[in-house]
């Protein structure tokens, strides 16, 4: 960008996007966006011949080169959405709501070469995570805090850069993009509010997913129960395999205990998408009818097990898209 320091004028003089290459799903929404406002748009490495006077990147994924920072008088600015140095790396807004911190916000950083989310720091802002908050919603939060805070570090280029400061030693943590082994319930290690934390962070990304008898199922609709509903089906207190399925006839939910508590469900996909009572009508019934000598502990969930090999592409944060 250009950047005019006539303030009775626009801010932006000149704006040009560069984007990661197209089939990639994290360049498309900032090339859609570019074009839809008529912005010159190049696509990475290319990063166009004109002379600007600072680089601003979100959620880019790439190294810059020390040479193309140095084009730049006024460097190049990064939108991270955590309070740096928590949560360097790809995924910073999943790993906030996955370690269910209270706090999280947004920092504006200076790219240095060779390593991510290292530089510093130029403004950070904190806000309250609401104890329910998926990733999703708080990306969108954070896009647009990040987007002001970007309009306001703009306005005083100079200035916000002489007091720029370097991240404190302490603090630091990493947030790696999330593999899809991350999805699997592991019924004996998580209590229900690490599972409902995990839904928040990815469920919108990739679904939960277990194992009904050898199936792959995908738990799509999560929601939380209280004791009077446990109460209902006499299993407070009880000592039950985690895993363990029940059918609550009235709410029309599974009801599947973890590590410590339980959660509800109410529909799943095998096959196709069903209600919980479609999956009792059509799996959890007939099997308790050919088993009826099985204790009851063999009618559970069981966690799936994957090759640890398939990586999540990147969430999406369309910052760029807030950024008028
Ligand atoms: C418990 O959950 C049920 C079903 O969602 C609801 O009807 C009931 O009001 C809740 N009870 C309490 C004490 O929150
Ligand atoms: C029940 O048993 C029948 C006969 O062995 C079998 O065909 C069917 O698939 C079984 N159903 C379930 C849900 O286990």
């Amino acid at each position: 960008a250009r950047v005019l320091n006539n303030k009775e004028e626009a801010l932006i003089d000149r704006l040009e996007v560069v984007t990661v290459p197209s089939p990639s799903p994290r360049g498309l929404p900032v090339k859609q966006f570019a074009a839809q406002a008529q912005l010159p748009v190049h696509e990475w490495p290319d990063v166009g011949a004109g002379e600007y006077d600072v680089g601003v990147v979100a959620s880019f994924g790439r190294l810059l080169s020390e040479a193309l920072i140095l084009k730049f008088p006024y460097g190049v600015l990064n939108v991270h959405p955590s309070c740096l140095p928590r949560w360097r790396g790809p995924a910073p807004i999943i790993h906030t709501v996955l370690h269910g911190d209270a706090v999280t916000g947004v920092t504006i950083m200076q790219i240095r070469p060779k390593r991510f989310d290292v530089g510093p720091i130029v403004k950070q802002e904190t806000i309250p995570v609401s104890p329910r908050s998926t990733a999703k919603e708080l990306e969108v939060v954070l896009s647009r805090l990040g987007a002001n805070m970007l309009i306001s570090v703009l306005k005083n280029l100079p200035e916000s850069l002489n007091r720029a400061r370097q991240q404190p030693a302490e603090g630091v943590t990493y947030a790696p993009k999330i593999s899809a082994g991350t999805s699997c319930i592991k019924w004996e290690e998580q209590t229900s509010e690490q599972i409902f934390r995990l839904y928040r962070a990815i469920g919108n990304i990739i679904p939960l997913q277990t194992l009904w008898m050898e199936n792959t199922v995908k738990l799509l609709d999560l929601v939380e129960v209280n004791n009077s509903v446990l109460a209902d089906l006499k299993l407070t207190g009880q000592t039950v395999t985690p895993g363990s399925v029940i059918y609550h006839k009235q709410l029309q939910i599974l009801l599947v205990c973890c590590k410590d508590g339980w959660i509800g469900v109410r529909s799943v996909m095998l096959k196709k998408t069903l209600t919980a009572t479609d999956f009792y009508n059509g799996y959890l019934h007939p099997w308790r009818q050919n088993n009826s000598q099985a204790p009851p502990s063999q009618c559970r969930f069981q966690t799936l097990r994957l090759p640890a090999k398939k990586k999540l592409a990147k969430t999406v944060v369309a910052m760029q898209q807030c950024i008028k």
